[in-house]
């Protein structure tokens, strides 16, 4: 029997964009469903500046097909040269909803990240006592923390003595992917929040690995064993406001990916909304794929919900994703859980 689902808007609070012909093709995939995200700045170069983020806000906008809305909020990554007036009156213009710290060499396009955090103490500073939030890839680069743990260690060195060091700091603990990350955030006294992509809870590392290397899986945080998937599905659906949504939807291309050194990603735009119903079927609890997905982000960056809503079908045969979208500067594979998806959002 079909039925169907119907939500607020959702909104994603971590999407990569990119720019130029590869934004042109991806917008619309996230455009069509939902309202607003959160846009990470690790372009070549970075979104360092209020002027940056304008100019790159507007290009974003301008590759918006008629007919379709969506509101870009804008972010700036932090490097050990930003300028804590520029970030604060950016901030006062409205023009960035939050700042992206990338520990130097922790991802794609991280070289200018912070090596030392000490060295920005007084940009988070300023952070804090203006009220604007900062955006964390929580992982060490140090080379002898295997990159599993990498994740914990950070916790423990860096975010742990981070918060107490500057308490009144709005964090968001970006793509959690430990049971530790879920546990941090759920005990944390202050303000602190995580976002879990759709990838994280549909894969764990058996996917990347077992019978065969998959790179489209390949993504960073690399996921982690089942037991942290566990954890990251238990506090998906456990309607506690500090989880909420936030893809990471990365586009790259295919000859990118499927390389000796494949980059990091999965490109999860087109078909998110169909897997994280699945997900939320599969535990049992639709009922908290809205909160999820549409209500406890703007909650946290102080927005209202999005005014209109989606509806999501369950049909009784598979929907077809298409395999990849194509971009003028190569083909893009679109996430594929590996089964098939019997969700579809409802065209509007
Ligand atoms: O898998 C990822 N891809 N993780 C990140 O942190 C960055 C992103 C990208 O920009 O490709
Ligand atoms: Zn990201």
């Amino acid at each position: 029997m079909t039925y169907s689902l119907t939500l607020r808007r959702p909104d994603d609070w971590h999407l990569h964009l990119r720019d130029g012909a590869m934004l042109r093709a991806v917008l619309p995939e996230t455009a069509r469903h939902f309202g607003r995200s959160i846009i990470m700045p690790n372009l070549m170069p970075p979104v360092v500046t209020g002027d940056d983020a304008r100019a790159y806000r507007d290009r974003i906008l301008a590759a918006l097909p008629d007919g379709m809305t969506f509101t870009p909020l804008m972010t700036l990554y932090l490097t050990e040269g930003t300028d804590p007036n520029d970030l604060a009156s950016a901030h006062a213009a409205g023009l960035i909803t939050a700042v992206k710290l990338y520990p130097a060499g922790a991802t794609t396009n991280s070289a200018s990240g912070v090596r030392d955090i000490g060295n920005v103490r007084a940009v988070l500073e300023r952070m804090a006592e203006i009220g604007l939030p900062l955006c964390i890839h929580g992982e060490v680069t140090r080379h002898n923390v295997d990159i599993f743990d990498r994740e914990k260690v950070f916790l423990d060195t860096v975010l742990d003595p981070l918060r107490r060091d500057i308490p009144q700091l709005k964090v968001t603990l970006e793509h959690v992917t430990t049971s530790d990350g879920i546990d941090y955030v759920r005990e944390a006294s202050g303000d602190i929040a995580a976002t879990i992509t759709t990838h994280h809870l549909m894969i764990n590392r058996n996917h990347i690995l077992v019978g065969g290397i998959k790179p489209h899986y390949y993504c960073l945080p690399v996921a982690k064993r089942a037991t942290h998937q566990e954890a990251l599905r238990k506090a998906a659906i456990s309607g506690n406001p500090r989880f909420f949504l936030g893809t990471d939807s990365a586009p790259h291309t295919d000859p990118n990916k499927e390389s000796a050194c494949g980059c990091a990603g999965c490109f999860t735009a087109t078909n998110t909304m169909a897997c994280l119903a699945h997900v939320f079927e599969e535990e049992g609890a639709l009922d908290k794929l809205e909160g999820f997905a549409s209500l406890f982000g703007p909650a946290r960056y102080g927005l209202a919900p999005n005014d209109t809503t989606i509806t999501l079908v369950k049909e009784d045969t598979p929907v077809t994703y298409p395999a990849k979208i194509e971009t003028e500067d190569g083909p893009v594979t679109v996430f594929d859980p590996g089964h098939p998806l019997f969700w579809r959002v409802l065209d509007q």
